[in-house]
């Protein structure tokens, strides 16, 4: 059997889950919480980093923070997780999806100028698989119309784009640590903050709407309820497995992009034939081994594919339905995003884990090989 995905332990975890049973602390915003706050901002250069129970709340809070409300509009990708549009759609605003381009599955920047308009509040790019989008032109459209960047990094730690880490690019950055992602802790996320500007309300919406970490550096004589707010916090527990697991990154996120090279030699006979098509690198981007697609050339093809690789013992499997097209997503479009769609219906993730093996890989070109017509 060759799973889809293997959460990968480094072996640090239960030392450091013992450290907190013994330091007898378990809440929020303690020893290893801190720690690990303390290595995103210097590893992702943010100006402060907030561990979350997941990237699903990371991008909850950032909508908060960010202040979007009724009558104003997202603009993100048809083509992510329903929790980049949730996050929207919760602060009674509107998502408004954008087609992605055939090379990335990011959303097409020279879509977006035409669906801003002056309720339009902040784009939200995605970084799927851990790649980046032009950054420089969503910064600049963000810029000629004033809008925020805030970012759907949930897959995109240690990645880099233009020689500074991607997660930086935005006013503010969402990072998952779901198991499935490079780095986990079963549930977990981040919020980077990159402005300054955010930073003290942060604070207190992570902490219940309340002005208790200012109160717990004895700034403030009592805390009270003074914001929005709610429970941001994750406890010392899964913040000692975290840090295990980030004091590893660099070897994990190796090995990861290690496979994905590999995957990305052994299958150029395949897209040669015409069979399949690879990703394509992207110019100023170094990605992270997250995810390796593939593009089939119809979505019977892809869907043949999944069931003759499980017969075989293999995990592959397709990814998002476009938003827009899902139930709750088409109360907000009726229009066709025809990348998104026709994409979506062909694209194949292949199995992708620490400890997947060379021969493995090998066994999966090889039952492609056989499986294609
Ligand atoms: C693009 C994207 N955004 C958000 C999320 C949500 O992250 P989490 O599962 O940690 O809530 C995911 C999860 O897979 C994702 O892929």
């Amino acid at each position: 059997m060759i799973p889809f995905n293997k959460p990968y332990l480094t072996g640090n975890e239960r030392a450091c889950i013992d450290e907190v049973l013994r330091n007898g602390r378990f809440a929020g915003n303690g020893v290893f919480s801190k720690k690990c706050a303390a290595w995103l901002e210097e590893r992702l250069q943010c100006a402060g980093a907030i561990l979350v129970p997941s990237g699903t709340a990371a991008l909850e809070m950032m909508m908060i923070l960010a202040n979007i409300g009724p009558g104003d509009e997202v603009i993100l990708p048809s083509f992510t997780f329903s929790s980049t549009a949730n996050a929207v759609v919760l602060r009674g605003a509107t998502p408004v999806f954008v087609d992605v381009r055939p090379d990335t599955m990011n959303i097409d920047e020279n879509l977006i100028e035409e669906a801003i308009t002056f309720r339009t509040k902040a784009l939200c790019p995605v970084y799927y698989a851990g790649v980046a989008c032009d950054m420089e032109a969503v910064g600049a459209l963000a810029k000629r119309h004033g809008l925020l960047i805030l970012a759907d990094a949930a897959q995109a730690i240690g990645s880099e784009y233009k020689g500074q880490p991607l997660c930086s690019y935005g006013h503010m950055a969402a990072l998952s640590f779901h198991e499935t992602k490079n780095i986990h802790c079963g549930e977990g996320g981040a919020l980077l903050i990159n402005d300054p500007a955010f930073l003290e309300r942060a604070e207190i919406i992570m902490e219940k709407g309340t002005d208790r970490s200012k109160f717990f550096r004895g700034e403030v004589d009592k805390y009270s309820w003074v914001d929005l707010g709610s429970s941001f916090l994750v406890s010392e527990i899964t913040a000692a497995f975290l840090y295990a697991q980030l004091e590893c990154a660099e070897e994990i996120i190796r090995r990861r992009v290690e496979i994905w090279d590999r995957y990305y030699r052994d299958l150029e006979p395949l897209e040669r034939a015409g069979k399949l098509r690879r990703p394509l690198p992207v110019e100023g981007c170094v990605h992270n081994g997250h995810i390796f697609w593939i593009l089939l050339n119809d979505a019977a093809t892809r869907d043949h594919l999944i069931y003759a690789l499980k017969e075989r013992g293999i995990g592959a499997v397709f990814h998002y339905v476009p938003l827009h097209n899902a139930p709750m997503g088409s109360r907000f479009s009726a229009h066709s995003l025809p990348v998104s769609e026709d994409y979506a219906a062909r694209l194949l993730r292949l199995p992708l884990y620490y400890e997947l093996a060379h021969e493995e890989i090998t066994c999966i070109v090889k039952s492609l090989e056989s499986a294609l017509p």
